[in-house]
């Protein structure tokens, strides 16, 4: 089964109830997502902290069809800042949020909305004593995206913001993300972006990656740099020490279910190692990505969906 009719077969409601019922299907979707409620993505993120790593944590969501909607995914962050703080897991845990999610695609006023939900879930993330990073979507939010970044970094100069490195303009907004303070993740990328924009070739986009890493590295922000990459990791840190930075002036990130044994690995050598976390009934999109990024996982999918 090729990995596009795969992805087209898994948005159906009835693959996702498949994957649940298989036997042992639980459990494979719990490999990559926290579970759906706050209290157990916060039970997760005491666990994976106890062992030394750090988290951020996404609400899982896509396509924010009103402002109610909108609103109660703000709701949802405030509230589990203050879960995070409550069981004295703030200094370690922080929070990732998309813009679509908040209503940024919601019509002329859309941008505007979406801001004000930042800068509430800013603000919930300021008392808890930790920090926020924005996810980034598809190419024609990139804009928008570092313009928010831009705007409230103003009134809270720990916000964070993601890169691609697949896109042609990421370098240039590499080198606009090089101040003090600054804290950049770095990612290849995970949508599918029309060659006018974006690097196609896996190489191309590893050397952008080497390239925006160096600019990050040498320059006066933090970069997290978040890949699964031997090859880029070890790029990574030999670029911290050429740079003379401290291991404590940059951050490794990969997502939770993947790679367990080099963050172990990492985190063992000193460095920081921060897990992304997402969590929610929203699950089953992100969950079928991660599986198709990796035929190995596939063998299971494909046995639930015939069966189901
Ligand atoms: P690549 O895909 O080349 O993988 C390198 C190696 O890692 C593989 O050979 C394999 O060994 C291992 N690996 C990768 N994925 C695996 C999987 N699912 N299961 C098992 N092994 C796997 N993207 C985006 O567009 N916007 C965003 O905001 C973010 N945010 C984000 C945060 C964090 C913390 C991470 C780690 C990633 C993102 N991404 C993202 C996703 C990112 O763009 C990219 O799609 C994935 O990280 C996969 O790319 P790698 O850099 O890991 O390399």
């Amino acid at each position: 089964m090729s990995r596009r009719v795969l992805l087209a077969a898994a948005r159906s409601p009835q693959a996702q109830r498949a994957v649940v019922a298989a036997p042992g299907g639980r459990a494979v979707v719990e490999r990559f997502v926290a579970g759906e409620t706050r209290d157990e993505a916060v039970a997760v993120t005491d666990r994976l902290v106890a062992r030394g790593l750090r988290v951020t944590l996404d609400h899982l969501g896509e396509d924010t069809v009103d402002e109610d909607h909108a609103a109660a995914v703000a709701a949802e962050y405030a509230g589990l800042l203050r879960a995070l703080d409550d069981a004295g897991l703030a200094r370690r845990a922080e929070v990732s949020v998309k813009l679509s999610a908040l209503g940024a695609g919601l019509g002329r006023d859309g941008a505007e909305l979406a801001r004000g939900h930042v800068r509430a879930i800013c603000e919930a993330a300021q008392a808890a004593g930790t920090t926020v990073t924005l996810d980034m979507e598809g190419h024609t939010a990139t804009d928008l995206t570092l313009e928010t970044a831009a705007s409230l970094r103003a009134t809270f100069p720990w916000l964070g913001v993601v890169l691609q490195t697949y896109l042609r303009r990421t370098e240039s907004d590499c080198r606009d993300l090089l101040g003090a303070g600054c804290r950049v993740r770095l990612v290849k990328g995970a949508y599918a972006e029309p060659d006018s924009v974006a690097y196609r070739e896996r190489d191309a986009v590893d050397r952008s990656y080497v390239r925006c890493l160096r600019l990050l590295m040498e320059g006066q922000g933090y970069p997290m740099v978040a890949t699964h990459d031997p090859r880029l990791i070890a790029i990574a840190g030999a670029l911290a020490v050429r740079a003379g930075r401290p291991q404590d002036a940059y951050e490794f990130q990969m997502l939770y279910g993947v790679r367990e044994d080099e963050q172990r690995r990492l985190a063992g050598a000193g460095e920081t190692v921060r897990v992304y976390l997402p969590y929610g009934v929203d699950w089953y999109a992100y969950f079928v990505r991660r599986l198709a990024e990796r035929p190995a996982n596939l063998a299971f999918f494909a046995r639930a969906l015939v069966r189901g």
